[in-house]
C-alpha cells in the first residue's frame, strides 16, 4: 500500500533524493565508502557543504551581505542563540506571541535579553496572527515565527519594520519567495522542507555581526566562530548536510521556490476548499492566516476523531494527529508532498462525510 505521509517532522523526503541517499550510506560516490564514514573535514565533504551553501544563497537570492552556516542543536537552540549574539543584556527584542513556537521563543528569550510581547492570539486559541500591535522605541529586533506549525497559522505578508526581522522559518523555509532585505537573521531546522533532522541553517546578516554585543557568548554559540570556520568549526553533521543538500538539488530542479510555493498554495488549496464544503470537519484557522504548510482541523462530532484517524491509517494516510495540547488533526504538507497526497486525504474526508454526515 502507497502511504502518504503527512507528519509534522522529520517529514516526507522526496524519493529521488531518498534513492541517492540511501546510495551513498553504503558508497559515496567512488571513494569506497560511506558517506556517514568520511571526515567533515575531507575535500568532498567541504565540497558538499560549500554546494548546500551556494544552494541556499542561489535559492533565496543572497547577495553578498549574507553568510549561510549550517549547526546543530535545533531550531530550538536559535531560539536562545540568536538574541545572544545580537542583544545586550539590558536591550529588548519585540515578539508577536503567535502560538505554540512564538511562546516557546518567548521564554528563551526572556533567559537572555528583555522581551516585549507586543500582542497576542491567545484568547482565541491562536486561530489568527495578530495584526494591531506597534513596535516599542528601541528594540534590537523583531522575532517572528513566520510559520505556526502547530497551530496552523502562517504569515502571508512580511511585515515592513524599521527594525531587522529574526525569523523561526523552520516550519516554511524555501518553501516561497522572501523579501529577504527586511530579514536580519532566518533559522530553520532541515527536517520539514530542506532535509534531513541533525542541522540547522542560519542565515547572517553581516553587518549585525560586526560590533559583538556586550555580554560574553561562548564560543560555540558564537555565530562569528561558524561563519569564520565555513560551519567547520567542530563535528558537521556530514549525512543531514549532504541530505539537505540533496533536497535543495531537487528544490533547485523542480523549478526554485516560485514553483515550491505554486505547489504548495495548490496541495493547501485542495485541502482548505474540501474543509469549507465538508459538514463533519472545520478548519481551526481564520481564512486569511490559514497556513500553506499545516492544515489544522477538527470535528466537532462525539466519537469521530479516533474514528478517522484509524480510517486514514488503514489506508495509508499516516501523520494527521494533531499536536496533544491542540487536538484534532494536522495534516503537514510541505515540499515534498507530492499533489496526490493531499488529494487521497481530501477524497478520504469526503468519504467519511458521506458516512457520518
Ligand atoms: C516553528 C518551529 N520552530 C522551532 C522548532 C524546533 O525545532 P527543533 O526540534 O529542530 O529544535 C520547530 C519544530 O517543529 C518548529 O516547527
Amino acid at each position: 500500500m502507497k502511504i502518504y505521509n503527512f507528519s509534522p517532522g522529520p517529514a516526507v523526503i522526496p524519493p529521488s533524493v531518498l534513492g541517492e541517499a540511501s546510495r551513498s550510506l553504503v558508497q559515496f560516490e567512488d571513494t569506497g565508502m560511506s558517506i556517514a564514514e568520511m571526515s567533515h573535514r575531507s575535500p568532498k565533504v567541504m565540497g558538499i557543504v560549500e554546494e548546500a551553501s551556494a544552494l541556499i544563497r542561489e535559492l533565496l537570492g543572497l547577495n553578498s551581505d549574507y553568510e549561510v552556516i549550517w549547526v546543530q542543536g535545533g531550531a530550538s537552540s536559535q531560539l536562545a542563540v540568536a538574541p545572544m549574539n545580537l542583544t545586550d543584556p539590558k536591550q529588548a527584542i519585540a515578539v508577536a506571541d503567535t502560538g505554540y513556537w512564538a511562546t516557546k521563543a518567548i521564554k528563551a528569550a526572556e533567559q537572555i535579553c528583555k522581551v516585549e510581547v507586543v500582542a497576542s492570539s491567545e484568547a482565541t486559541g491562536y486561530d489568527r496572527i495578530p495584526r494591531d500591535w506597534t513596535l516599542p522605541k528601541g528594540v534590537r529586533y523583531f522575532h517572528m515565527v513566520t510559520n505556526e506549525t502547530i497551530n496552523g497559522t502562517q504569515y502571508r505578508e512580511i511585515p515592513d519594520l524599521p527594525v531587522p526581522i529574526v525569523a523561526d522559518m523552520t516550519s516554511d523555509f524555501l518553501t516561497r519567495p522572501i523579501p529577504i532585505k527586511k530579514f536580519g537573521v532566518i533559522f530553520a531546522s532541515a527536517q520539514k522542507n530542506f532535509g534531513l533532522a541533525g542541522v540547522t541553517c542560519v542565515v547572517i546578516r553581516k553587518d549585525l555581526m560586526k560590533t559583538p554585543p556586550n555580554r560574553v557568548i561562548p564560543t560555540i554559540f558564537d555565530y562569528r566562530t561558524h561563519m569564520a570556520a565555513q560551519s567547520l568549526y567542530h563535528t558537521a553533521p556530514v549525512f543531514p548536510i549532504y541530505v539537505s543538500m540533496l533536497t535543495l538539488r531537487w528544490i533547485k530542479k523542480m523549478g526554485g521556490l516560485e514553483k515550491m510555493a505554486e505547489k504548495n498554495a495548490e496541495k493547501a488549496a485542495v485541502l482548505y476548499s474540501e474543509l469549507d464544503r465538508n459538514p463533519v470537519f472545520q478548519g481551526s484557522v481564520v481564512e486569511e492566516d490559514r497556513s500553506v504548510m499545516n492544515v489544522c482541523f477538527r470535528t466537532d462530532r462525539a466519537g469521530l476523531e479516533e474514528e478517522f484517524l484509524k480510517y486514514t491509517e488503514r489506508n495509508g494516510v499516516v501523520g494527521i494527529k494533531g499536536f496533544p495540547t491542540v487536538g484534532g488533526f494536522r495534516a503537514s504538507i510541505y515540499n515534498a508532498m507530492p499533489l496526490d497526497g493531499v488529494q487521497v486525504l481530501a477524497e478520504m474526508m469526503r468519504m467519511f462525510a458521506g458516512r457520518f454526515g
